[in-house]
């Protein structure tokens, strides 16, 4: 989703992200998915720290990552059912 950096490591937070969620989030809930789906390196604590704060959580899921195999993706899940 956000893969390919939006801000920045190091930069600012730049509300960039929530606003590229909750959108996405709200189209898939009209669409009727349950939830939404991202994989996230296991050592980006920025990025976790972001997604864990719009309310995905780890899944259990582990992914090998596609171009360096050493490292594994998280997968993260946003419930979009009503609460
Ligand atoms: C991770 C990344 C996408 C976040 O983008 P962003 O536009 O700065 O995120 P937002 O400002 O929309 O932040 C979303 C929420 O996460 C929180 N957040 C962001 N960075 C955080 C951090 N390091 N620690 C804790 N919370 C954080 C924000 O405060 C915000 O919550 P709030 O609206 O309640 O305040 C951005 O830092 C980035 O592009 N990093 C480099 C590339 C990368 O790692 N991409 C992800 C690949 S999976």
């Amino acid at each position: 989703m956000a893969g390919r950096g939006l801000p920045g490591p190091g930069r600012p937070r730049s509300g960039l992200l929530r606003r590229l969620v909750e959108p996405c989030a709200g189209w898939a809930r009209e669409q009727g998915a349950d939830r939404l789906l991202l994989e996230v390196h296991e050592d980006n604590a920025v990025a976790l720290a972001a997604y864990l704060r719009l309310g995905f959580v780890e899944t259990g899921e582990r992914r090998p990552y596609p171009l360096g195999p050493d490292r594994d993706e998280l997968v993260m899940a946003l419930d979009l059912r009503p609460s």
